[in-house]
């Protein structure tokens, strides 16, 4: 029989409770804040574990070769990636926490910190690079390698290699089997029909075309770039044409069950971006109130690099612009009997 556990033990407070030792304390100054400082970047390491933990469990069920859009499994997805989405709104709320702090609090201790700062928090730099942010997207790339412990740059650099979860998304997108996409986007351009019917595409592109206003008509080359053509290499996009399409289709089609799950898959990627985006700029508005414009204590340029940063690192940009390439429902083109059977809506004996 294991011991009886017990709850000290079990959550190992020993450790946690014993590891906050304010720079202040050890040289006998006073500044009573460094142990909020101290707890809250304590606090947010250990929700950045849990972030990793779902992000982890939903890569290892989106890497399976086939992921069954009805199955438990893509359940388990969305649950996991809307728990993610709701433990990043209590970070974006912790920061009231942290502004409980003045500045002249917060100078106490400051410049006992340096050159620490919660830019070397690789458990964060993972998360971006585990959902999808390449390298080559980051801003300040070499600040960044040059800031970090080599063994944790080693560690952000080999997840960059392996898939994101943006690009294990992109998988699962073109393997979903609504309709057969190949035929049937190739009469994009000619008002093509396919036994008699015409390409489903190829109406959605006239469609969209007429939806555009005089101002917008350039939109069309955009469409065309992202759901049409060939990839150019270096390829600007995460997301193939194929895949676009379907997570275009997703969005459109949405109001039927079997593409419910697949849509809330999608949304909840995009409320991820928000609330990262929200703590960024929540995180650097703190910042400006509390150091102003000065640089910070990892020695970037502060607000301006934390602003930059914020720009740049949407990580599902590619998913929120399709956005861009909606109808309205009414202009929808009709769904073929086959895809509807497809979809699972028509008696196929019928
Ligand atoms: C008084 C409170 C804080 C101040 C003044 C502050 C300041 C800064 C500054 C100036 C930077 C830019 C890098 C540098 O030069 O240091 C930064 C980056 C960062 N800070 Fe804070 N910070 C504070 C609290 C926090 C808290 C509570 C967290 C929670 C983990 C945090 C996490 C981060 C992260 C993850 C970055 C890197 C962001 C990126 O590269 O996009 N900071 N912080």
């Amino acid at each position: 029989m294991p011991a009886e556990v017990h709850y000290h033990d079990y959550l190992q407070l020993d450790k946690i409770l014993n590891a906050q030792f304010p720079e202040s304390d050890k040289r006998q100054l006073s500044a009573h804040d460094e142990m909020l400082f101290i707890v809250i970047h304590q606090t947010y390491e250990l929700w950045f574990k849990q972030l990793h933990h779902e992000a982890n469990s939903i890569a290892g069920i989106m890497s399976k070769p086939a992921l069954n859009d009805n199955s438990p499994e893509l359940q388990t997805v969305v649950h996991r990636l809307k728990r993610i989405v709701t433990i990043l709104r209590v970070l974006v709320h912790q920061i009231d926490i942290m502004e409980t702090m003045t500045p002249m609090d917060f100078l106490d201790f400051r410049d006992m910190l340096r050159p620490t700062s919660g830019f070397q928090s690789w458990q964060f730099k993972e998360l971006e690079a585990k959902l999808g942010l390449k390298f080559q997207h980051r801003h300040g790339q070499e600040y960044y390698t040059s800031q970090l412990k080599k063994e944790h740059v080693d560690l952000i650099k080999s997840t960059e290699k392996e898939n994101s979860v943006l690009e294990l998304v992109n998988a699962w997108l073109e393997r979903i089997p609504f309709f057969n996409d190949e035929a049937d986007w190739k009469g994009f351009h000619v008002h093509q029909k396919i036994d008699g019917v015409p390409s489903f595409w190829a109406e959605y592109r006239y469609q969209y075309q007429g939806s555009l206003a005089e101002a917008e008509k350039m939109n069309i080359d955009a469409f065309d770039e992202i759901f049409i053509k060939p990839r150019s290499s270096p390829d600007p996009y995460t997301l193939s044409a194929q895949a676009s399409r379907a997570a275009l289709f997703i969005m459109l089609y949405r109001g039927y069950p079997i593409l419910q799950l697949p849509f809330q898959l999608l949304n909840a990627l995009l409320e991820i971006d928000e609330q990262l985006s929200s703590w960024r700029y929540r995180h650097m508005n703190m910042v400006h109130r509390m150091i102003g414009t000065r640089i910070g204590t990892g020695g970037s340029s502060g607000k301006d690099y934390l602003k930059a940063a914020a720009d740049k690192h949407y990580i599902f940009k590619e998913i929120a612009q399709l956005n861009s390439f909606l109808i309205e429902r009414r202009k929808l083109p009709h769904l073929s009997v086959e895809i509807e059977r497809q979809l699972g809506f028509s008696n196929p004996s019928a």
